[in-house]
C-alpha cells in the first residue's frame, strides 16, 4: 500500500517537473490571471486558431498575435475582433491599411464579450513572452 502511495507521489512530482520545464512563465500566472488565461486558451484555440498561428510569433493567414496589446489600444482591438468590417466601413486607418495588406476581412465575433477578449488578450501575451524566452538562445 505505502509503496503504491510513494509511486504515485514520485509520478506525480515527474509530471509537475516536465510541465515547469516546458512553461517558464505560464505557470508563474497566478490567481486571476490564471484564469483569464485558461479561459482565453479555450477561446483562442476554437475561435483564432483557424487562421491566427498559436505560438503568436508566426503568421499564417492572420498575423502574428504576439505584442498586440503594445501596438493597439484596447478599444480598438475590441471593436476590431467584433467587427473589423465595420471599421473598414468607418475608415479607421489602421483598419484599412491591415486589409489593403491581407485582402481578406477577418471574420467577425460579435458575441464576444469585454471579458472573453480581455481574457484572449492574456492568453496571447502570456504565450508570446514564454515563446520568446524559449525561442532566445542561451548567452553564455
Ligand atoms: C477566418 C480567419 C480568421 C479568424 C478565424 C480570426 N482572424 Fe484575426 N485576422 C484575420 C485576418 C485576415 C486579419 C487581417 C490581416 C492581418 O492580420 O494582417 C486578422 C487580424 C486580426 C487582428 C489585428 C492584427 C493587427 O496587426 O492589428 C487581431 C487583433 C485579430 N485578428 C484577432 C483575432 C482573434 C482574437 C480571433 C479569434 C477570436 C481571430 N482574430 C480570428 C483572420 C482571422
Amino acid at each position: 500500500m505505502n509503496k503504491i502511495f510513494s509511486f504515485c507521489l514520485l509520478l506525480f512530482a515527474v509530471a509537475s517537473c516536465q510541465t515547469a520545464e516546458n512553461q517558464p512563465v505560464i505557470t508563474e500566472l497566478q490567481g486571476e490571471t490564471l484564469q483569464m488565461y485558461e479561459k482565453g486558451k479555450e477561446l483562442f484555440l476554437s475561435k483564432c486558431l483557424a487562421c491566427h498561428n498559436n505560438d503568436m510569433l508566426t503568421a499564417s493567414t492572420g498575423s502574428a498575435l504576439g505584442g498586440i496589446t503594445q501596438r493597439r489600444k484596447k478599444e480598438w482591438l475590441r471593436s476590431y475582433i467584433r467587427n473589423s468590417y465595420k471599421m473598414i466601413l468607418e475608415k479607421d486607418p489602421e483598419a484599412v491599411e491591415l486589409y489593403a495588406k491581407a485582402q481578406v476581412v477577418m471574420q467577425g465575433f460579435s458575441n464576444l464579450t469585454d471579458e472573453e477578449i480581455d481574457q484572449i488578450l492574456v492568453y496571447i501575451e502570456a504565450t508570446y513572452q514564454n515563446n520568446k524566452i524559449r525561442l532566445r538562445p542561451v548567452e553564455r
